[in-house]
């Protein structure tokens, strides 16, 4: 056998032996999933459905995703959960049960349910949070 002969049959051995390689290569390589991830909610609990229905409103000053208002009862429909520091200088703001705002006491900026801004001088709205009721439990998150 000639050295030319021999090179042949050792690249044409090499192709056969690495080809299924190549292949199997080629696909572990490939995205397995065009799925764009879910978001999941990330859920605490704020109180009981006892304590919101007594007082109407919970109230928790420090959570994992900030302050939290939440009122309603667990017979409304939707219950409101917001971070209630006021975005102009950061005072707390109230639940206006009658007018259905959040009002600041310090220099009266007036918020809707959704948090938006109905009355400055604040300009941003309150964030906003998620609300369900599991068990006996008032959950909120983002
Ligand atoms: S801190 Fe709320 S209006 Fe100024």
């Amino acid at each position: 056998m000639n050295r030319r002969k021999f090179l042949n049959l050792f690249s044409i051995s090499l192709f056969i032996n690495l080809f299924p390689i190549f292949v199997a290569a080629s696909y572990a390589a490939k995205p397995q999933s065009k799925k764009k991830p879910t978001k999941s909610t990330n859920w605490i609990s704020i109180g009981t459905v006892a304590e919101l229905d007594k007082a109407g409103q919970l109230f928790k000053a420090k959570s994992s995703l900030g302050a939290v208002l939440v009122v309603g009862t667990s017979k409304s429909k939707n219950l409101i959960a917001v971070n209630p520091t006021c975005t102009h200088l950061g005072c707390k703001v109230d639940w206006e049960a009658e007018e259905k705002i959040f009002l600041c006491p310090c220099h009266a900026s007036e918020f809707t349910t959704t948090g938006k801004v109905q009355n400055g001088p604040a300009t941003k709205p309150l964030p906003t949070y998620k609300t369900k009721i599991e068990g006996n439990k008032v959950m909120v998150g983002v």
